[in-house]
């Protein structure tokens, strides 16, 4: 499919004059202040997230114009080619399908749908698949003697099932620990193996290549750890989650749960790589979860793009980025479980978006990803909330809040959402003070994410609902957003580094690359 550049079209073209004629200059409290229904006009109701866009940056004629620039670019054609099972990984001549490692069985009433007719072979496939790995996950459930289960991977392979298994803590339904290890430096696997027995350990290796030098490195020592307590029964106590099988079963692991390529690392914690959350919460609960995310598919393939919660989104991010310039947006989930949200988000978008080259290769003149960063609130409001108020940058801030808790503790959820709710109100309203230190210039975007409560269903949702604005912003950029070649440049040379680290060998190498070499050596 090809690709317009978005810098090219005539709404491109509109939203400058706009930009430059005085929407740079939109103030959020004049906005409120002329138009009572704002808040209405600006929210957004989807499958299990509500969201409140009306303190963006963002006025109805600008968000007309980027609706119109979504169509000029193909974001309708290029979101339904991803839905048709079509290659539209064009680097590495892949389907992207993560939507359908979540789409319900076929059943007589749904088996001649549109949606799924170009895949109902990988549908049946996945279904098969699935129920092995829930049912496996049951084994692992009753199985007493298993105490604790640690997921060794890295990338997707890790923040997936640390995020979600994180998040969802109150939904476990198993007494067992969960351990996640994915850095190379051996300070976390051997912190990890000190905890364990071999005997009540079931090591899951996750990784979809099965190549990654990080996890292979990890795996080799957990299973030398393990020989060297004397265990042979290796196979009862390893398990793989892989699409390399061949590779699995060579490492010596008889049990294996498969996915297949066109499932990114990214994208995949609803295949195999969801076994922890699985075994967390059980079968029950990780159907739930792939049903929330569901919903979301459906209304990102079926709604029409002006109340289509992720196409609003990823236009407000096309804005951000490219005309008020903004570098960078600040996640900040209000709901302590959600502590790995900001660093899933971070693989999410940036290694989607972190590129300067359309989907054909050729370079592109303006920006893309943002960077993303942050912390759970309210602990970032004691750290950079600072900066988020008064700083020079203006950085957008997305809150998640939730609505009820699953706890009792009196006080507790009633003063978190008092902060939640100020933090917003605070970035937008500022404060006057003439005196400069506690003057605070308010007009700071954010997006308030609202869900009932934190549940598979919900976490399904928003996890779905970013993966599909991260797909509209990159496809008006031009982008393929489903590979992720920035990540091979520092695997060669660190192999190469490697070498010369044991030889001293520094011939070739930059001044400061054979500095640091001698002195690492000496
Ligand atoms: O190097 C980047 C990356 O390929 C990610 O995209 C991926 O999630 C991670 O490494 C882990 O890869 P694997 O699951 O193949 O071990």
């Amino acid at each position: 499919m090809t690709h317009i550049r978005c810098d090219l079209t005539p709404a491109w073209a509109a939203l400058k004059v706009a930009f430059d004629a005085g929407t740079n200059r939109f103030d959020l409290r004049t906005a409120f202040a002329i138009d009572p229904g704002r808040f209405e006009r600006f929210s957004q109701g989807a499958p299990h997230v509500f969201a409140d866009l009306s303190k963006n940056l963002l006025d109805v004629e600008t968000e007309v114009l980027l609706l119109d620039l979504a169509r000029q670019c193909g974001v309708q054609e290029h979101r339904d080619a991803m839905f048709s099972g079509e290659a539209i990984n064009t680097t590495e001549q892949r389907a992207v399908m993560h939507w359908l490692l979540r789409y319900p069985p076929q059943t007589p009433e749904n088996a001649a749908q549109e949606a799924t007719k170009n895949v109902a072979h990988e549908l049946s496939v996945v279904h098969s698949t699935m129920g092995a790995m829930l049912a496996y996950a049951q084994t692992v459930r009753d199985d007493e003697s298993i105490t604790d289960v640690v997921n060794i991977g890295i990338g997707g392979s890790d923040l997936g099932p640390q995020m979600t298994v994180l998040a969802l803590d109150a939904f476990s339904t198993t007494g067992k620990r969960f351990h996640f290890v994915s850095n190379v430096d051996g300070h976390e696997l051997d912190a990890t193996l000190r905890r364990l027995r071999p005997e009540s350990t079931l090591f899951l290796i996750a990784s979809k290549t099965f190549t990654t030098i990080e996890t292979m490195t990890n795996a080799h020592s957990a299973k030398a750890w393990f020989a060297g307590q004397g265990r042979t029964d290796t196979a009862r106590h390893f398990v793989a989650l892989t699409t390399n099988v061949a590779a699995a079963n060579a490492f010596g692991i008889s049990t294996t749960f498969g996915f297949w390529d066109w499932v990114g690392g990214r994208y995949s914690v609803w295949s195999a790589i969801g076994l922890p959350l699985a075994i967390a919460i059980g079968a029950p609960g990780f159907r739930d979860f792939l049903a929330g995310a569901h919903a979301m598919d459906e209304h990102f393939r079926t709604t029409p793009l002006e109340t289509n919660l992720p196409v609003r989104l990823g236009l407000l991010d096309v804005w951000y980025r490219n005309f008020h310039r903004f570098p960078s947006r600040s996640i900040a989930p209000y709901h302590s479980a959600m502590k790995r949200w900001p660093a899933y988000l971070q693989q999410l978008e940036m290694e989607s978006n972190g590129k300067q080259v359309d989907a054909s290769g050729n370079a592109l003149p303006y920006a893309t990803s943002p960077v993303l960063w942050g912390e759970p609130g309210t602990n970032g409001q004691h750290a950079f909330f600072q900066m988020l108020h008064q700083g020079a940058d203006v950085v957008p801030v997305e809150f998640v809040a939730v609505k009820k808790a699953r706890h009792a503790l009196e006080g507790h959820q009633t003063l978190l959402l008092a902060n939640v709710l100020a933090q917003a109100q605070a970035l937008m309203v500022g404060q006057v003070d003439d005196g400069g230190h506690r003057n605070f210039p308010g007009n700071r975007p954010s997006t308030f994410l609202l869900l009932d409560e934190l549940s598979p269903e919900s976490l399904g949702a928003l996890i779905a609902l970013q993966e599909h604005r991260v797909f509209v912003s990159g496809s008006v950029w031009g982008i393929n957003s489903f590979d992720q070649w920035g990540v091979e440049l520092g695997k060669v040379l660190a192999k190469n580094v490697q070498t010369r680290l044991a030889s001293g060998d520094a011939k070739g190498l930059d001044g400061s690359t054979a500095g640091l070499l001698a002195r690492l050596r000496s």
